[in-house]
């Protein structure tokens, strides 16, 4: 196979959990990513750090409390770096994706009226359909967009017939966190501002995997969990100003009535608003290090913003080919079916993260088997039940899931293969 370049597996020195060994001293893998990944030293010290020197509640005249904002403010500004936001003012910081989108979902159930309706997709994990579905109750009607179950692309047409004059929000993912299709978010928000719907992202998935430019994409919120990236456990959530200025929050009375805090519902995470700082701070160093090649074609951006989008960049370039020496090698294990697509020329539409199933073992055995040998997956639905339920796997326990991110490597994939050439 392509040797995977730039080569960034000198990074996972930072890790500490990468260092992490079983009793026969071999390396554990971690292919657990799109449920979590591990972070770096600079998150961990930067969480410690604001325990030790900052740890206050805001706007206090103190020193700890005046740290505190200033981390949170610079935290921000990361976040706004990251996601190409216009103004960090549009960067709100919550518990996770999930509790962000049901807070968030309330306050434009507000907007609607009965009949007003709401476009879903069966390729998205559960935390983008049900709090949609919960507007229902509101008399809101909520349609689902069908996925091929061929290659589980999502089937644009079919979405583009339930986008109509009724419709108010459509809610769609980047990237499917259970078989790694990449929706063409642009196409999507496209379709949605035909009719004056707003379009709600679930980027989850996608941002440890590619750029993400929210003024570019043409969506009105977007979604991501800082430790689905190199973080701690904290959901972000971007949203357009005249947005989060327009929309009511469910708030306290006394608190601030201004976005982005009016949706910061009480005390933040702040160790973890640190952590998220330094994730991004860490993913921009990357960008500087390895991402040169990328430069020409990042060159709309700067400073902080340009190194992040190199690092993405370069983190595509490295996951690529091990991907496709992943998939091309699971095709040669019989019995093994994967979900998703492995057409080489649609693979710039899929993420390294590979669902499959064997014949002859449920996907729990498969993992039990895996974990035995100190190699990470998961087994089930990953919360994306309607994607299982549609794959008709719901009742044969799912699919396993080897999900790959820039810290894995190709003697890791080789190490899986061997394991699952054992069963
Ligand atoms: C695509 C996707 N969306 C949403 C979520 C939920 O995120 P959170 O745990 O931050 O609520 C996940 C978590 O696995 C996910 O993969």
């Amino acid at each position: 196979m392509t040797k995977p370049t730039p080569n960034l597996s000198p990074l996972r020195a930072q890790f500490p959990a990468l260092q992490e060994t079983d009793a026969q001293g071999q390396p554990f893998v971690y292919f657990d990513g799109p449920g979590g990944t591990q972070v770096p030293q600079t998150v961990l010290d930067s969480m410690t750090g604001y325990l030790t020197q900052a740890n206050a509640n805001k706007g206090g005249q103190f020193i700890t409390s005046r740290r505190s904002d200033e981390i949170i403010t610079e935290a921000r500004q990361a976040m706004a770096d990251f996601l190409n936001a216009a103004s960090p003012q549009e960067i709100v910081f919550g518990a996770n994706m999930t509790t962000l989108t049901y807070n968030l979902s309330r306050s434009i159930g507000r907007t609607l009226h009965p009949g007003d309706e709401i476009v879903v997709t069966r390729l998205d994990h559960d935390a983008n359909i049900s709090p949609w579905l919960a507007l229902e109750e509101q008399g809101a009607k909520v349609k689902w967009a069908d996925f091929d179950i061929e290659d589980c692309r999502l089937n644009l047409e079919h979405l583009a017939s339930l986008i109509g004059p009724k419709t108010k929000l459509v809610a769609a993912a980047y990237a499917s966190n259970a078989v790694g299709t990449i929706n063409p978010i642009p196409r999507i928000a496209a379709l949605a501002r035909q009719v004056g719907a707003w379009l709600w992202v679930d980027a989850v998935h996608y941002a440890p995997h590619g750029p993400i430019d929210v003024q570019a994409l043409g969506c009105d919120f977007l979604v991501c969990s800082a430790y689905k990236f190199f973080g701690p456990h904290i959901g972000v959530l971007w949203g357009r100003l005249e947005l989060l200025q327009a929309l009511q929050p469910y708030q306290v009375r006394p608190a601030n009535p201004n976005p982005p805090y009016k949706f910061e519902t009480g005390t933040a995470n702040h160790e973890g608003i640190a952590g998220t700082l330094a994730a991004v701070n860490y993913l921009a160093e990357l960008g500087r290090r390895y991402g040169e090649a990328f430069a020409a074609e990042t060159a709309a951006y700067t400073g902080r913003r340009q190194a992040l989008k190199q690092a993405m960049r370069a983190i595509m370039a490295y996951e690529r080919p091990l991907l496709i020496y992943l998939l091309t090698e699971l095709q040669t294990i019989p019995g093994l079916t994967i979900y998703g697509i492995t057409e080489p020329a649609l693979l710039a539409e899929r993420c390294p993260t590979v669902a499959f199933t064997k014949t002859g073992y449920t996907p729990r055995q498969i993992a039990a088997h895996l974990g035995q040998r100190g190699i990470f997956v998961w087994d089930g639905n990953y919360l994306a039940l309607s994607v299982t339920e549609r794959l008709g796997l719901e009742g044969s326990g799912g699919m396993v899931r080897v999900g790959l991110v820039h810290y894995n490597t190709l003697a890791e994939v080789d190490r899986l293969l061997a394991a699952l050439r054992e069963l």
